[in-house]
């Protein structure tokens, strides 16, 4: 599948080196060639000699440890790159790299190197968070540097939060989306919703629901690297905006509703991964409510628009219209309804009381539902689950078109 194509991996010094290996070793059953390159501070945790033996080459440690000529190596290396991926990469390797600095071989052979960079952050939670790290993203991303994870979870220094490096399955199936771009969505308008609508109670509460986003970024991810043009429409999360997307902010269904109906006419595919509220209060405050003295309080609320159907109702030639079906019983019943009564082409039917599916995971278990049948997939990182998503979405588009 890669035997022509060379990966330059770079290993910095942090837990997660040790799953940098099945990097390699996933990387290798595909048949690319892999040069690895470790920090300092990386061979405190992983000696050279695993990965040498498992990607077969000699291992890059320190430019100024090598004998011989370090330039022409770096450059070698650089050059000879169709993806410059670091596994794991400290928030110290993000900074370096965000601002240009070369005091190693890993960070000059980055500055370097012209084919594009994959990486995948794991730190801890604190350190991830902090406000100087993701400045430093960010300047990565608006250069067009990709990134994969970091996954939640429980880290090593027994903190619970973001930082966990991607399981090496995900990175790699990353690195050969990069790899092996597929460009079959080019020239398509997409339009993507995700995450939680929040309904607002009082200046201070308000009522809303478990969804992360990462489902509707994966998909939007998916589209951008396919060549679409995508909008983005995203309830409040905590995900970083993917680069090279159109964003547009949301806080309740009404704005979800009222942005969908400005832009919905204008796409080729819509995918709706988001998870409106169904219910907004009747009557929020402009003051924060006060404790009714005993006696239960009583809220009302009214009826939200169904987006999705009234999407469905707007519906163009040619255009096609996924939703999704977030269940926790009688799963395909409720999605075939689903797909009837909003419109839609496909429902990506979620069972969401499965382990591994769902809301905030980084994994789901999906069945496509559409007019031509149902397709059970098995539990697939949200990114590849995207990537199936688009390849049913364009094979249903082909038959519309084929229908005139
Ligand atoms: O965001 P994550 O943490 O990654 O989680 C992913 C997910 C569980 C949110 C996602 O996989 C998912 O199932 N999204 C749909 C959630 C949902 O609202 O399901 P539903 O069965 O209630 O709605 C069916 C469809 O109608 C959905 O496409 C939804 O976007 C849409 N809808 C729902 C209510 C409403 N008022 N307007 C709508 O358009």
């Amino acid at each position: 599948m890669l035997s022509s194509k060379s990966v330059v991996l770079g290993v910095t010094g942090g837990i997660a080196a040790y799953k940098a290996a099945e990097v390699v070793s996933r990387l290798k059953k595909l048949d690319a060639q892999v040069d690895v390159i470790m920090t300092k501070n990386a061979t405190r945790f992983v000696t050279p000699l695993t990965f040498e033996t498992l990607s077969a080459r000699p291992v890059t440690t320190d430019t100024f440890l090598r004998e011989g000529s370090w330039e022409v190596e770096h450059v070698a290396l650089a050059k000879k790159a169709d993806l410059m991926l670091v596994a794991p990469a400290t928030a110290n390797l993000l900074a370096k790299f965000a601002h240009g600095l070369a005091d190693d071989m890993l960070t000059t052979t980055l500055l370097a190197a012209k084919a594009p960079v994959l990486l995948a952050p794991a730190m801890n939670t604190v350190m991830w968070e902090a406000r100087a790290t993701q400045e430093n993203l960010r300047i990565l991303l608006d250069r067009g540097v990709h990134t994969i994870g970091p996954d939640s979870g429980l880290l090593a220094c027994g903190d619970v939060g973001a930082g966990r490096m991607s399981e090496p399955q995900v990175i790699v199936e990353a690195a050969v989306a990069l790899l092996l771009p597929k460009t079959d969505m080019a020239g398509l308008r997409v339009l993507v919703t995700a995450g939680p609508t929040l309904e607002r109670l009082d200046p201070v509460r308000y009522l809303t629901n478990d969804s992360s986003g990462k489902m509707g970024y994966a998909l939007a991810e998916a589209a951008r690297d396919r060549g679409a043009s995508v909008t983005l429409v995203s309830g409040p999360v905590a995900l970083t905006p993917p680069y090279g997307v159109e964003m547009v902010a949301v806080e309740s269904t009404t704005d979800l509703y009222n942005v969908l109906m400005c832009l919905c006419c204008e796409q080729d595919l819509i995918a709706q991964a988001a998870a409106p509220a169904d219910y907004r209060f009747a009557t929020p405050s402009n003051e924060k409510l006060k404790k009714q003295g005993g006696k239960p309080l009583i809220l009302e609320l009214v009826e939200n628009p169904d987006v999705a159907r009234e999407v469905g109702e707007r519906k163009k030639p040619g255009q096609v219209l996924i939703g999704f079906a977030a269940e926790t019983s009688d799963l395909l019943a409720n999605a075939r309804k689903k797909l009837q009564s909003k419109g839609l082409h496909l429902v990506v039917a979620n069972d969401v009381t499965q382990e591994g599916a769902g809301f905030r995971v980084d994994t789901n278990i999906a069945t496509l539902v559409s007019k031509g049948g149902e397709h059970s997939l098995p539990k697939l990182s949200k990114r590849e689950l995207a990537d199936r998503i688009w390849d049913e979405a364009l094979s249903i588009r082909l038959g519309l078109s084929s229908q005139g």
